[in-house]
């Protein structure tokens, strides 16, 4: 029997390609660069370009907790900044797919690395009514919580599985046929490669403690210009992202707080994401 579904699904790929690339291209030369850093791309300006981008392998069919409308602005960052980008927190790879498609999308070859914890039961134990995250495994006080019945669900079945994290997201990333695009680092940040970074994306800033114990760490790998993109941004968060990085741009999708690195404080009012 004949079946046209695949010859279509090619073809949408293929118009929305033609698209993605042209609005990139036309728009692109408009993009001024930093004057003091070269060829950064602007954030102010790819802004109104961002939600344009038409992301053809949306919803990502892998377990995570990033929005339709966070997995369609990681994967336009992603095809529209140069890279090298950098992933915080890969988990089982939804949020690595967005980029790794975008990546791929935009045909330009973009180093992305993607770096998690080698995480096991023993960073996991109750808390209250919930789950604690702790990190190193003897801490005392969680850097985030899970509530008991999604750490038993989503969380626990990945430590305990042959493997762990690291092979879960291997195979994910190969189901997807993504996983040559991705350098898969199990470490803790602040030992990832020192690259020129364009672009982070940094889902390990679930609460005020967290966002402390983590963002100021970050400094080594940032330079005026370069987007940050933290997960899991309501206003509380957003002032405490903003009290540690000099953003001079900023702009909110969902929970997904994006911002431009700037030089020196003061920071302004981040623009809703239309
Ligand atoms: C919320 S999950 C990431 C979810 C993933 N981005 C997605 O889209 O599904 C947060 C991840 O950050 C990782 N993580 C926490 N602290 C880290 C650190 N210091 N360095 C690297 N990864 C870290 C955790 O191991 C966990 O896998």
């Amino acid at each position: 029997m004949l079946s046209l579904a695949p010859d279509y699904q090619k073809l949408r790929r293929t118009l929305l390609g033609i698209y993605n690339r042209s609005l990139a291209q036309l728009c692109m030369p408009t993009m001024p660069a930093h004057p003091a850093h070269g060829n950064h791309v602007l954030l102010s300006h790819i802004h109104p370009l961002l939600a344009l981008v038409r992301f053809p392998d949306l919803p990502v069919s892998l377990p995570g907790w990033l929005t339709i409308a966070e997995q369609r602005m990681l994967y336009a960052l992603a095809y529209l900044l140069p890279g090298p980008i950098l992933e915080i927190g890969s988990w089982l790879g939804r949020s690595t797919a967005c980029l790794a498609f975008g990546i791929r999308d935009s045909r330009q070859p973009k180093t992305l690395v993607s770096v998690d914890l080698n995480l096991k039961p023993e960073h996991f134990r109750p808390y209250g009514d919930q789950v604690g995250f702790f990190y190193p495994a003897a801490a005392t006080q969680p850097l985030a919580l899970v509530e008991v019945e999604q750490y038993h669900s989503n969380v626990a079945p990945v430590l305990h599985a042959p493997g762990g994290i690291l092979q879960a997201l291997r195979t994910n990333l190969h189901s997807l046929d993504l996983l040559d695009l991705v350098h898969i680092v199990m470490c803790d940040f602040r030992a990832a490669p020192r690259l020129p970074y364009r672009l982070i994306f940094c889902d390990v800033t679930h609460n005020p403690g967290e966002i402390a114990h983590n963002l100021p760490d970050l400094a080594h790998l940032l330079q005026p210009g370069t987007i940050v993109a933290c997960h899991d941004i309501d206003d509380v968060n957003e002032a405490c992202v903003r009290s540690l990085l000099p953003v001079r741009y900023g702009l909110r999708c969902d929970s997904l707080f994006v911002a431009e690195v700037g030089s020196e404080m003061p920071t302004h009012a981040s623009i809703p994401f239309k």
